[in-house]
Formats: C-alpha cells, sequence, structure tokens
C-alpha cells in the first residue's frame, strides 16, 4: 500500500515505527492543506458577519457539518463541534445528566471504560445521589451480557459505554444495548473514540441518543471532535456553556438560545479544525475503508500470532474476536514492566504505548499496572510488524 506516502510525518520520519495510532493518528496531507488553505485564503469568524469573506468562511464551516452529518447518517443539527470526546462526554454529564438525574437513579457504564466514560458518571452520582453499576468483563475481555441484564433495570436512567475498548479492543454491541436502554426508557451514550475511524457508524442504525468522538484519533485535527445529539433530546439537554453565537435574545436578565446546534456551540468555534476534520471526511471518502480495515486486521493477526510464539508474552483480550476484528493489541512481558518494554522499542525508534491506558481499574482488575499497546493506523506495514517482533523476541 503507499498510502503512507499521504502523510507527510512519514516523509520526515522515515525511520519511525509509529504503533499509537489508537492514541493519536498522523494526518494526511488533504488534511494539513485544508487547513492551510482556509488560514490563507478564507478565514474569518464564523456566522457573524455578512461581508463575503465571512460568508465564505461560514459556507465552509457548514460544509464541513453536512459531510460529518452524512458520514454519521445524522442531520446536520444533531452534529456538534466539541473539543473531543472527553469534552463530548462532560457535555451530556454537565448539560443533562447532572440536570436530568436524582437519587434513585441509576447510571450503568462497563467494567471496560476509558476515564473519561468514567470520572463524569462518578462525579454526576455523587453530585446527584444516583447510583454507578459497572457491567462485568468474562475471562476472555468481553462484556458479561448476562451481568449487563441484570444491570439494566427501570432505575437505568444512562448507559454511557464504550463501543471498542482502547484496552483490550474488545468491540461492544452497542446496538443490543442501546436497545435494552430504550426498552426501560433510558438513553444510551456510545463512546465511539475507538470505532468511529475503524467501522461504519450510522446513528440511526445503532439508534443511539449521544455518541462522541475525536478528531485526532481519525486521522484529523487536534482540539476537535463531535457529540452527536439525538435532535429528539434538543429540548431536553441544556447549554453546555454560554455566550456568544448561541443567542436568539438576550437582556440583562433573560435570554433565549437559537435552535441547535447553535444553542449547544456557544463562544468562537475551531473554525480551521472543523475544516479539517470535514477534509478528513473527505480523505476517507477517497479510501476503500473495507480494504483498510482488511489490511489492520491482517497486521493484528500477524502481531497476535507472532506473539503468541514469545513464552514471555501474554495478549490481553479476546483474541479470536481480535484476529477477525481487531486493530490495536495490549500485551505483558512476564518480568518486565511494560514502561522498559516501551522504552527497549524506543532505542530502535519503535512507538508503542505503555500503561495503564487511562483504565486504572480495568487494569486493577487484570492485576496489573500496566501494559504494552500496539495500535495500527492505515500507513502501517506487514514488515513493520515483523521487525517490532523480531526485536521482542530478543527480550
Ligand atoms: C475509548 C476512549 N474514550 C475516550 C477517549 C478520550 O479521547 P480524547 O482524549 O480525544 O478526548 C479515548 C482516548 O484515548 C478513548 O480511547
Amino acid at each position: 500500500m503507499n498510502i503512507k506516502k499521504q502523510f507527510p510525518f512519514f516523509n520526515h520520519n522515515p525511520d519511525l515505527i509509529y504503533l499509537d495510532t489508537a492514541a493519536s493518528a498522523q494526518k494526511p496531507q488533504q488534511v494539513l492543506d485544508s487547513m492551510q488553505q482556509f488560514y490563507l485564503n478564507d478565514y474569518a469568524n464564523v456566522h457573524r458577519a455578512i461581508y463575503d469573506l465571512a460568508e465564505r468562511a461560514t459556507t465552509k464551516f457548514d460544509e464541513s457539518r453536512a459531510k460529518i452529518a452524512q458520514f454519521l447518517n445524522a442531520k446536520n443539527n444533531e452534529i456538534i463541534f466539541t473539543r473531543g470526546t472527553t469534552e463530548g462526554i462532560n457535555f451530556i454529564a454537565r448539560a443533562w445528566a447532572a440536570k436530568t438525574l436524582k437519587k434513585g437513579d441509576v447510571i450503568v457504564i462497563s467494567a471496560l471504560e476509558h476515564h473519561s466514560n468514567l470520572l463524569p458518571w462518578q462525579v454526576i452520582c455523587k453530585e446527584t445521589g444516583a447510583e454507578l453499576r459497572v457491567i462485568r468483563l468474562q475471562t476472555d475481555g468481553n462484556l458479561d451480557m448476562v451481568h449487563a441484564a441484570q444491570c439494566i433495570d427501570s432505575k437505568v436512567k444512562l448507559i454511557a459505554i464504550a463501543h471498542t475498548s482502547n484496552v483490550l479492543g474488545t468491540q461492544i454491541d452497542v446496538k443490543k444495548i442501546g436497545a435494552m436502554a430504550h426498552e426501560i426508557g433510558a438513553k444510551i451514550l456510545v463512546d465511539a473514540a475507538q470505532s468511529v475511524v475503524h467501522m461504519h457508524i450510522d446513528v440511526k442504525d445503532l439508534d443511539c441518543d449521544f455518541l462522541a468522538f475525536s478528531g485526532h484519533k481519525m486521522y484529523g485535527p487536534s482540539g476537535i471532535g463531535v457529540l452527536f445529539i439525538k435532535e429528539s433530546l434538543h429540548d431536553e439537554v441544556e447549554p453546555y456553556q454560554y455566550g456568544g453565537g448561541m443567542v436568539y435574545s438576550a437582556g440583562y436578565h433573560d435570554a433565549t438560545w437559537l435552535p441547535a446546534p447553535r444553542k449547544f456551540e456557544a463562544g468562537t468555534p475551531a473554525m480551521t479544525e472543523v475544516i479539517g476534520l470535514g477534509a478528513t471526511i473527505d480523505f476517507l471518502h477517497t479510501l476503500d475503508r473495507e480494504l483498510l480495515k482488511k489490511h489492520e486486521i491482517a497486521l493484528c493477526g500477524q502481531l497476535i500470532e507472532g506473539l503468541q510464539q514469545i513464552s514471555k508474552v501474554k495478549i490481553l483480550g479476546p483474541i479470536d474476536d481480535l484476529k477477525k476484528n481487531g486493530s490495536l493489541v495490549s500485551f505483558i512481558v512476564d518480568g518486565m514492566h511494560a514502561h522498559d518494554v516501551a522504552a527497549y522499542l524506543n532505542q530502535f525508534k519503535i512507538c508503542v504505548r505503555a500503561g495503564h491506558n487511562c483504565a486504572q481499574p480495568l487494569a486493577n482488575q487484570l492485576g496489573l499496572n500496566a501494559a504494552v499497546r500496539i495500535s495500527f493506523g492505515m500507513y502501517n506495514l506487514a514488515d513493520e510488524v515483523a521487525i517490532v517482533l523480531g526485536h521482542l523476541k530478543k527480550i
């Protein structure tokens, strides 16, 4: 695949093997160009002025929203720009859950959540007196669906759950969990940080209420993310922040809001990053995403098979599923701290993640203080996996 050539980062760092795309992906030229072009040719504040330049900037900004809406099969007004997944989840915690939940209500999460989809709910539960229930994992790292059914009862108001685990690579059937939520009148929030780039997401088909992801993990700019809020909930969700750009009318003691998405986007947005995210969608449309997925799954399988040959290595997560569907693998090396493994690989210019990967309760539950994580992007190559395995064998 010559796709790597589209990522100038690798021209600047030809010897580097970048295996940390789940943390953040490198950016294609098309995305970088779009942002530079916006600054060079079209830059002005959006939604604020009537001169031609501002109109042009606003049109480009609105086009990006439309591209993202189409990408997710959402309506334009259901796409809210945030800083990333973390802000999207905190948004719903503050602007919906804090105002809706009360003592006796329940929020359900799973045992594999990233801190971003755990801590906001811990805080909301402390503030409102609601209970936080955690769906257990099976020993293979998949969700225990029997326990899920036990956790989801009539007291539940929200299920907030990852689509794909950033630690184990586990994929969760969020459509099924969403149906369970809706059966008892609860809402579902999907943390799509790790899934949006690897699978086709159709919010109508998933029938989720809220869905959050970050641009930077899908080859787009950092500092920009998307929060999908189902249109029927726009009145139930309060603004997250208050300020310019969202007001229909304001007096000294009262104000009313414009309809969504403006109601939810106070202040000057990250305009250039929004343009960049639109270009990211264009870029993804130029590719055969099924083929890319197969490529990443093949790399994952190659890595797993290689790691299985190394007696000191223990792979975490649902290995059989990862071989069929994965794009990341976490593992530990017997007798060696994960940080030392990452530091050892770093000597050979190999970038891998090591730590608890922002999921400390999960790491604790697995009896680990840290694990090594290798995650793939479209630019990774089989040769790179072979090199990493060669070094790991010598450990
Ligand atoms: C599953 C998951 N959720 C949430 C996040 C937080 O994303 P961000 O830091 O872009 O807000 C991450 C980032 O690694 C993640 O993997």
